[in-house]
């Protein structure tokens, strides 16, 4: 149907992600600083073992599209529990093609599947109709302090 989105797999990140690209597409989101492959490797073997789930879609051997859950275990609500989407990126050659709603769509069964009871995010306020689209809703704001 006109909703089912792009035929596209999304799996989760994997060492030989960073042959693929996986540095450069984050590049379209935020300062990646130097990573090099060692580092890389050794962060995801420690995101294994959680609370991140990071996810990728692949196409012709290149990295195009991420996104990141995080599962936040509360006290509150039951100790309830709460998912985070972070770090979502489409290269800029792929946007448009509906690659960031596959991303969001994938994270939201994953976070509700793990039993998370809302996903909330920060963004700019022009992602503000992006995220719309997505389902989600605006809510509060956003405040930070850089260390
Ligand atoms: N303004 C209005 N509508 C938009 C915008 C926008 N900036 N971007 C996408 N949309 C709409 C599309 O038109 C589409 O509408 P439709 O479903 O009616 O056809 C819907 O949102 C889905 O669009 P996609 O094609 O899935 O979006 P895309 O794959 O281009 O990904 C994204 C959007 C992730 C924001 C991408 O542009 C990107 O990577 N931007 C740079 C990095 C970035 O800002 N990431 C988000 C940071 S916030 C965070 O990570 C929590």
């Amino acid at each position: 149907g006109p909703d089912a989105g792009p035929l596209v797999f999304v799996r989760r990140l994997e060492a030989g992600d960073y042959a693929k690209g996986f540095m450069e597409l984050l590049a379209v989101l935020t300062t990646v600083g130097d990573v090099a492959e060692g580092d890389f490797i050794r962060r995801v073997r420690d995101v294994a073992s959680g609370p991140e789930y990071v996810y990728v879609v692949e196409e012709n051997g290149r990295i195009i599209a991420t996104g990141t859950l995080v599962v936040e275990r509360k006290f509150a609500r039951s100790c309830g529990v709460v998912g985070h989407i972070e770090d979502i990126a489409v290269l800029t050659s792929a946007q448009g093609r509906g690659l960031g709603k596959v991303i969001i769509h994938a994270l939201m069964r994953v976070a509700e599947r793990m039993g998370c009871y809302k996903v909330i995010l920060d963004c700019a306020e022009k992602n503000v109709a992006f995220y719309e689209k997505c389902g989600l809703t605006q809510k509060e704001i956003q405040m930070v302090k850089y260390f």
